[in-house]
This record gives structure tokens, C-alpha cells and sequence, in this order.
């Protein structure tokens, strides 16, 4: 298969050299990385430790071919720009996949994309960019492929016997939709807490405010949710949440990590877009607007 993975960073680095046994990859990201990559392949040490050769572009009309499959691995809040640049490689064959966080993804890519042809994957993998060329697989997770319409099954089954056979361990994932939803509940209150409070995502159950906080988050969160058409319980977003937390106590969130870099974080994608929906239906969004306030107040 041809995969274009649109954003090398820390997860899409991982997945494309995964995927690049089997496949003819093509990654696209930023200069030193892409410099890199050509010149001495691309590492991935931590949980898995191998060495590619990997094509690497800094811009999608250096690539020849129309893939078969385009990853979406950028931050969402570049998802429109990506998708926007991403026009001129694909045609009405390319599945485009998104593989980021947030709530907003699959919206941006519809305006350019037809949504029979846009697949989810929601992964627990956890990936981290040490250097140019240098990738850490910090957490081997599970990953899901699913689709928002119901016209897919052919696509997600190619996709998820692609990736198996790439050793990502993968299933078809029927309800990726409401899975999505959880994983933003689930990161509403973990993200922009650890991010304020500069602390491990452990200290949010060992400090019993933040641990406080942190239940009222996932209640108001999982209710806009269910306001919004998911059975979605709160007993069940809350015990996901804190086995997260649990799962990564000595990791710093994703948002901390970008708030230290200097870089623009995702609240808008989870907390903003859950106020956005929240506000539509009526629902109470009181402490997800203040962790969007606060957060970019430090930002
Ligand atoms: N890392 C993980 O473990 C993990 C796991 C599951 C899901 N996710 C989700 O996956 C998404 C990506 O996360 P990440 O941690 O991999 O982020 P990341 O390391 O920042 O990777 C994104 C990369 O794409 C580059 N980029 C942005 N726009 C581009 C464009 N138009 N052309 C080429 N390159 C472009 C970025 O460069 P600049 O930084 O210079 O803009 C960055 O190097 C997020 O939504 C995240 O929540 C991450």
C-alpha cells in the first residue's frame, strides 16, 4: 500500500516506520527532522527499537504518487492547513485517516474530503520526539479503526489488516465515535489540570482537590456528552479517566509537554469544542471554560 503520513512527529513518525515494513511510506514534516530521515533513517527506541529508511518531504507536492492511504498526524489545531495542502496528493480512491485527538478533527477534514473515504483511529500508544529522527515509544497500546458514516467496513478492514500486519495491534472499532468522545472526556480534565499545574498526571489523584476537581470535570463533560446523543455513563467515563491516570501516573501530558515547548496546545479541540456543543444544548460548561481561560492565560 502507498501511505502518506501527513505530520512526522512523535506518533506519526512511529506508525509510518511501523507501517514501512510492509508498505511504501512517505513521511511529511519539518526541515530537521525530514533532513534527518533521508541522510540516516528514522530510529525508534523505548518500547520498540528498530531503524528505517524512510522517504521523508517537507512538502506534499514533492511526492509523486496518489496514496492509497493518508494519515493525518498533525496537532488539530493544523488538521485545516494539512488537509487544505493534502488536496493536491489525493483523489476520490485515498482513504484519509485521522489519527489525533479532539473533537473537531473529522469536521475539518470533511469540508475537503469526502466522508466515505475519512476513517478514525483512536490509538493508547504513546509516542514522544526526542530529536530529529529520533522517536520514542514511550507506551505500547491498543489501537481501533472505525468510521463516523456506515458505507466504510471494506476500508476499515483493509486498513486494520494492514496495520496488524505491520505489528500495530488493531480491531474494528463500531462505536469509534462515542470512543472518541470518551477519550476528550477523559483528557478534559487530565490535560489542561496537569498543564496549569505544571505536575505529573499521578499528583491529580494524590491531591485530593485536584482529585475533586477532576470528578466534577468528567461529570460536566460526560453530561454535555449525553446531552449530545451518547449513553455514555459518568461511573464509566470516571473509572477510565483515573485508569488513565493510573496507566501514565509518571508521565507529563501531552499539553504540559507543548505548553514547556513553547507551542500552541489542544485545548480548543477538547475543551473549547465540549463548551462549544455544550452551550448549543444547554448544558452547564462553567469549569471547562475556566480550564480554557486558565490555560490560555499560561499559554
Ligand atoms: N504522541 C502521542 O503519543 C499521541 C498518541 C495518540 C494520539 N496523539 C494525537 O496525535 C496528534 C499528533 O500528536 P504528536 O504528539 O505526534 O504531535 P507532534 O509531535 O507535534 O507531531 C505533529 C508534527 O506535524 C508537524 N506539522 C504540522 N503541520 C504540518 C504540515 N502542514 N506539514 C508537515 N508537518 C506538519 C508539526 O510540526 P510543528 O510542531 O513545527 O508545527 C509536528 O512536527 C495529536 O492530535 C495528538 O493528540 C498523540
Amino acid at each position: 500500500m502507498n501511505i502518506v503520513i501527513l505530520g512526522a512527529g512523535a506518533i506519526g513518525s512511529l506508525f509510518g516506520s511501523l507501517l514501512s515494513k510492509n508498505n511504501n511510506v512517505v513521511m511529511v514534516g519539518r526541515k530537521d527532522h525530514v533532513d534527518t530521515i533521508n541522510k540516516k533513517g528514522l530510529e525508534i527506541q523505548g518500547k520498540t527499537k528498530i531503524k528505517y529508511k524512510i522517504q521523508a518531504f517537507e512538502q506534499l507536492k514533492d511526492i509523486s504518487f496518489k496514496p492509497d492511504l493518508l494519515i493525518i498526524s498533525v496537532k488539530s489545531y493544523d488538521t485545516e492547513k494539512a488537509i487544505k495542502q493534502a488536496k493536491s496528493i489525493i483523489n476520490q480512491n485515498t482513504i484519509v485517516m485521522s489519527i489525533q485527538n479532539g473533537l473537531d478533527n473529522i469536521e475539518k477534514i470533511s469540508k475537503f474530503v469526502n466522508p466515505e473515504n475519512i476513517l478514525i483511529c483512536i490509538t493508547t500508544h504513546g509516542a514522544f520526539f526526542s530529536k530529529p529522527g529520533v522517536i520514542i515509544h514511550t507506551g505500547i497500546g491498543k489501537t481501533t479503526i472505525g468510521a463516523c458514516g456506515g458505507k466504510n467496513i471494506q476500508k476499515i478492514q483493509k486498513c486494520v489488516k494492514i496495520f496488524n500486519n505491520s505489528d500495530i495491534k488493531t480491531s474494528i472499532n463500531t462505536n469509534i465515535k462515542q470512543d472518541m468522545w470518551i477519550k476528550a472526556i477523559v483528557n478534559s480534565s487530565i490535560n489542561p489540570l496537569t498543564t496549569f499545574f505544571q505536575c505529573k498526571n499521578s499528583y491529580l489523584l494524590e491531591n485530593p482537590i485536584l482529585k475533586n476537581l477532576v470528578e466534577q470535570i468528567c461529570l460536566e463533560s460526560t453530561k454535555i456528552a449525553r446531552k449530545n446523543g451518547f449513553s455514555i455513563e459518568t461511573s464509566d467515563t470516571l473509572k477510565k479517566t483515573k485508569e488513565v491516570i493510573y496507566d501514565t501516573a509518571d508521565n507529563y501530558s501531552s499539553m504540559l509537554q507543548s505548553l514547556q515547548k513553547g507551542k500552541k496546545t489542544e485545548i480548543d479541540s477538547i475543551n473549547g469544542k465540549l463548551v462549544e456543543i455544550g452551550k448549543k444544548l444547554d448544558c452547564n460548561t462553567f469549569l471547562n471554560e475556566i480550564l480554557i481561560h486558565s490555560i490560555k492565560m499560561i499559554s
